[in-house]
């Protein structure tokens, strides 16, 4: 691990690019300023506790940088062509950051006493989440047993303290009936003289200490450990969401997951407080009461013995009953919250079309469904729960009178009476609460399932081990691609082949379900091809690590994503190391300045959910500054301007115009404007290109992208 400590503050950072840019031609200064603030991302990622100067002599930046005092003049082995400004970039990029950054950190790296690093081995044992995304990573259905003893396993220790905390608690629940039993026991014989009273009072009063005590670490150690148990499971959900395909996500609902991470895993520490709480206790009182009975009578025993296979018994008798209302259950609820959810998201348009019962009673039967189901789980469950407390409260009176008897013999005392009723009682009603609680613990079971839908599901995202860089280039090549979504779908790209340089522009054009989409979720490594390659840079897509591509590359989607925050952290959102000025700049870039100086609090404004204080070109423009804060290698636009006016897509398609050339573009778009301003132009129909070149060579040229253009 790499610690950083980079020592430029922002304010600093800012005042020189400011100077920086300020020397060179204005149409330079952005461009510039994007190189300059990625070198400073670069230091701060690969050179720790360094301090970064810029200089600026005529147009030329000096940069130096000072590794504890000592300084290191980045620039001292590249030639400068001032004139040659269209090779800024390719100058600062790889004769600067991309040699310097290796050739520094080597040198820092191995000159530790200089304490500029601080390396740190990565601990071979593995963490928690490593554990349990092994745990689920072997793709087969895990059973729920296997689950509970894994995560047991997981917090062995833990689990055996809570155990503990709970054997304290128990403690005046045994000890209390011996006392009363003895002390019983004395008055007949006549001995009960106030040392030995006070002696009794005093273990009972100490066994109440115990139970305070353990009722101070339950809270503590319990509590946390299946509130810990609960969130593993839901950041391994999440994370595991965020590997799965790009195809399972289009197919499946979001209500459906959602309930799935809140609901089910709610159930599932149920288990637990079932298991540990309910069933430990019982087996403590089980176990107190054998030695207390075959201490003084075994014939009692064997009684106690008798009881628990027919709780048992009732107990196995209704759980498959349960377990299947329960599922049905679970289902059910899990539709109606996906039904509602699709309810919310389409509710404007089911407003304007004035079909808002067709959709309050298409959500009705979702949740007329849960009614049944629910109203069936309960009858069971209340009948259920009855006839175990009749059952065993029969055993109560039978243990009574098998008492009774025993004690009219002479083979017990009286107080051995007492002391028999009260564990047995103490015993049946923890029995009785345990059989009680197998509804909502087979509940819980049942989640485990649930869970284990997503968890062990093997349709995860492809990577390859290639870490890239930021020195990447961006220049794409599509050969020979044939995709298809599935085993029965034709083919959605038919043996494409296309190659975009770096830093060049492209358009996309082509009718619905042509091809675009595909084209771009290839390119960002959402798709894998059926057959042929995407390559990157000379390098094959699915050998490359996709973490580290996306890092490099920038997608502004057809409906802006927003979320509820300032418009400063959704505009820097996954940007840690990101300076105002440079925000400032952007917003800039894409004509947003003014309308932040509007905002009663500029860029600490908020926004709300979705963008709703925003108007459609506004929301796209923020998601365009966004996309640009990222300095991408690759900028990809799906449609994006689709929802805007022309007044206000013609807006934003000018601030697209000046960035281009300084990262790679693709663009999906059904304006032929964005044709004129992209370097090459490529008409799809049917996953293959039936037209290509530049504008100017297409419009003068009779093919279907003349025809096109003649139409619009
Ligand atoms: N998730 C999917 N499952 C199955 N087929 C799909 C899926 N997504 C797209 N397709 C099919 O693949 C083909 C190409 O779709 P794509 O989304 O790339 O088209 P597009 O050119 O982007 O269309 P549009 O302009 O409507 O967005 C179409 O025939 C479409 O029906
Ligand atoms: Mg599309």
């Amino acid at each position: 691990m790499l610690k950083i400590d980079f020592l430029v503050s922002n304010e600093e950072c800012e005042n020189v690019l400011e100077k920086a840019s300020e020397t060179l031609p204005k149409h330079l200064q952005l461009k510039y300023r994007l190189l300059l603030e990625e070198l400073f991302s670069v230091m701060v990622e690969e050179i720790s506790g360094a301090r970064a100067q810029i200089r600026i002599q005529g147009s030329i930046p000096k940069v130096v940088l000072q590794v504890k005092g000592e300084k290191v003049d980045l620039f001292s082995n590249v030639k400068w062509n001032s004139d040659r400004n269209e090779d800024l970039q390719s100058q600062i990029r790889f004769n600067l950051f991309v040699d310097n950054a290796d050739r520094i950190k080597q040198k820092y790296n191995s000159r530790r006493k200089l304490n500029t690093y601080v390396l740190k081995e990565p601990s071979k044992a593995k963490t928690t989440e490593q554990k349990i995304d092994e745990f689920y990573s072997k793709g087969e259905k895990i059973t729920p047993l296997k689950q509970i003893l894994f995560f047991r396993e997981l917090y062995t220790f833990r689990f055996l303290f809570a155990t503990a905390v709970k054997a304290m608690r128990s403690a005046p629940l045994i000890v209390i009936p011996i006392i009363t039993a003895r002390l019983i026991d004395l008055i007949i014989e006549n001995e009960a003289n106030l040392t030995n009273i006070f002696i009794l009072i005093g273990i009972g009063i100490l066994s109440l200490v115990l139970n305070v005590i353990g009722a101070h670490f339950e809270g503590t150690v319990f509590k946390k450990l299946i509130h810990s148990i609960e969130a593993d499971i839901r950041s391994a959900m999440v994370r595991k969401l965020q590997r799965l395909s790009l195809s399972y996500h289009n197919n499946i609902q979001t209500g459906m997951v959602t309930t799935k991470i809140m609901m089910d895993v709610d159930r599932i520490s149920f288990i637990y407080n079932t298991f540990i709480g309910e069933l430990f206790q019982l087996l403590v009182y089980i176990g107190a009461a054998a030695v207390m009975t075959l201490l003084e009578c075994k014939w009692m025993t064997l009684f106690y013995l008798l009881c628990i296979p027919v709780a048992v018994a009732v107990s196995v008798f209704f759980r498959k009953a349960v377990a299947y209302r329960n599922s049905e259950y679970r289902k059910d609820q899990e539709n109606a919250n996906a039904a509602i959810e699709e309810m919310l998201d389409m509710i404007n348009l089911s407003r304007v079309h004035g079909l808002q019962k067709n959709e309050s009673t298409r959500v009705d039967r979702f949740l007329n469904k849960i009614k049944k189901s629910g109203t069936e789980l309960d009858s069971l469950n209340t009948l259920y729960s009855s006839l175990s407390y009749v059952s065993l409260q029969v055993f109560q009176l039978v243990c009574l009178l098998f008492s009774a008897l025993m004690a009219r013999g002479g083979w017990i005392t009286i107080g051995s009476i007492a002391l028999f009723q009260s564990y047995f009682a103490t015993i049946l009603s923890r029995l009785t609460a345990l059989i009680n609680h197998m509804p909502e613990a087979s509940r819980g079971i049942e989640s485990f399932r649930s869970v284990s839908e997503i968890l062990c599901i093997n349709d995860v995202e492809h990577s390859g081990t290639t870490k890239v860089n930021h020195g990447m280039r961006g220049r794409i090549e599509f050969r020979d691609v044939c995709f298809k979504y599935s085993d029965k779908s034709g083919f959605a790209m038919k043996n494409f082949s296309l190659v975009i340089p770096e830093r060049k522009s492209i358009a996309i054009f082509g009718g619905s379900g042509s091809g675009k989409s595909t084209i771009l979720n290839l390119v960002t490594g959402s798709l894998e091809p059926h057959s042929g390659h995407v390559f990157v840079d000379g390098m094959d897509l699915k050998d490359l690590d996709l973490n580290t591509y996306r890092h490099q590359i920038a997608v502004v989607p057809q409906t802006a994503m927003l979320y509820t925050g300032s418009l400063y952290d959704n505009l820097t959102y996954g940007l840690p190391y990101i300076s105002r000025s440079m925000v400032e700049s952007i917003l800039e870039a894409v004509d947003l300045k003014d309308f932040v100086y509007t905002l009663p609090d500029g860029l600490d404004s908020v926004i709300e959910e979705g963008g709703a204080n925003l108007s459609g070109g506004q929301r796209q423009k923020i998601s365009l500054a966004r996309a640009l804060l990222r300095r991408p290698r690759i900028l990809i636009l799906d449609e994006f301007t689709n929802a805007l006016d022309r007044k206000s897509e013609m807006n934003i398609l000018n601030c697209v115009k000046r960035i281009l050339g300084t990262c790679t573009v693709l663009i999906v778009s059904h304006r032929v404007e964005t044709a004129k301003m992209v370097d090459e132009v490529v008409v799809l129909r049917g996953g293959s290109i039936i037209d290509q070149g530049s504008f100017d060579e297409l419009v003068s040229k009779d093919g279907p992208f003349h025809d096109m253009y003649s139409k619009h």
